[in-house]
């Protein structure tokens, strides 16, 4: 009798702590987000960087409708009236790559002093080529952490669709076939949660006050930063930009926006993969100037620093580096 009921007890408290095990399970999938648990940033410091402070301008809702390839995402200002011409008329021309739809887009601010003639000059270049996005927040160097965010609202909201985007500055020049092919060469492992550019390892932040990357310490008081991506250009499956956007709620703001998407990536776990060929003796997003050469700039996917008159007059030769090189 006295070991039955020993049992019986047993059963029930094995029963239990079945049920309460299921619960939790039920529980945490359900107010578990998918990210680790970190503390939200204080609003006010969040609200800063937060993409629905601010309206739009000009928009764009539509452009992404046929599910393209690639999207190109391009920082620019008011004023970069030429350089938007020249991306028109070289990487970021409709059609480069026949099979394939690759769009572009002008992301941009607004001045610190309004300036209604060229605001004016913005919305009927918008009308008319239909690859501008703006926002009302101020463009400067320290706003584009808000800029970024912006960008991956953006894809987040209109281009899920998309298989791929590029966030790239629009002084780069951009080898558009080069990148296709490295990425139909990646597999399905870029499908989702992948993102690729010139990795920087093992960066500290500056802690001298003249330096252009000054970072106080209570800004970020860590010693190190996470891996992150060189600004220039970075590409990435488009799930990242709604997961980054996530994470974002969870890492205070910083003025540095490449080292902001690298602290959200590590708050997601996603590790930014380094574009090399040959053991890493040759970095795909060259982010140092290299004199022009057609069929060195062929075995690149960015090369950096490049002013409109100069993509344009070399634009014509590299176009050749597909039969020759
Ligand atoms: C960043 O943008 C915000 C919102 O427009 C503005 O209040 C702030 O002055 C800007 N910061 C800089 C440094 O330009």
């Amino acid at each position: 009798m006295r070991k039955r009921s020993r049992y019986k007890l047993l059963m029930y408290f094995a029963g239990a702590g079945l049920i309460t095990f299921a619960v939790m399970l039920v529980f945490n999938s359900k107010i578990r987000p998918s990210i680790p648990k970190k503390t939200p940033t204080p609003k006010e410091l969040y609200d800063v960087i937060s993409p629905s402070t601010y309206r739009f301008i000009l928009n764009q809702p539509e452009l992404c409708g046929k599910s393209p390839f690639l999207i190109l995402m391009i920082p620019a200002t008011l004023k970069d009236t030429e350089a938007r011409t020249a991306i028109r008329r070289t990487w970021g021309q409709n059609g480069l790559i026949s099979h394939l739809t690759i769009l572009h887009l002008f992301v941009i601010g607004q001045p610190a002093q309004s300036d209604p003639v060229l605001q004016e000059h913005l919305e009927k270049e918008s009308m008319e080529y239909g690859d501008i996005i703006q926002m009302d927040f101020v463009d400067s160097y320290q706003n584009l952490t808000i800029k970024t965010m912006m960008i991956m609202n953006w894809i987040a909201t209109y281009c899920q669709g998309a298989q791929y985007a590029m966030k790239i500055d629009a002084d780069i020049f951009l080898n558009v076939r080069y990148l296709v092919d490295y990425l139909h060469g990646q597999g399905e492992s870029s499908r989702k949660d992948y993102i690729t550019g010139s990795v920087i390892a093992d960066a500290a932040p500056h802690r001298d006050s003249f330096n252009k990357w000054y970072i106080s310490e209570d800004l970020y008081p860590d010693k190190w930063y996470p891996p992150y991506l060189s600004g220039a250009a970075y590409v990435f499956s488009t799930d990242l930009a709604r997961k980054i956007l996530q994470a974002s709620r969870f890492v205070r703001p910083i003025p540095l926006e490449d080292v902001y998407v690298g602290l959200c990536l590590h708050v997601l776990g996603v590790k930014p993969v380094y574009a090399t060929r040959f053991l890493r003796l040759r970095n795909l997003f060259e982010v140092r100037r290299l004199k022009y050469e057609r069929c060195t700039f062929a075995k690149h996917i960015i090369v950096n620093g490049f002013n409109p008159q100069n993509l344009l007059r070399i634009w014509h030769d590299f176009q050749k580096s597909y039969s020759t090189c």
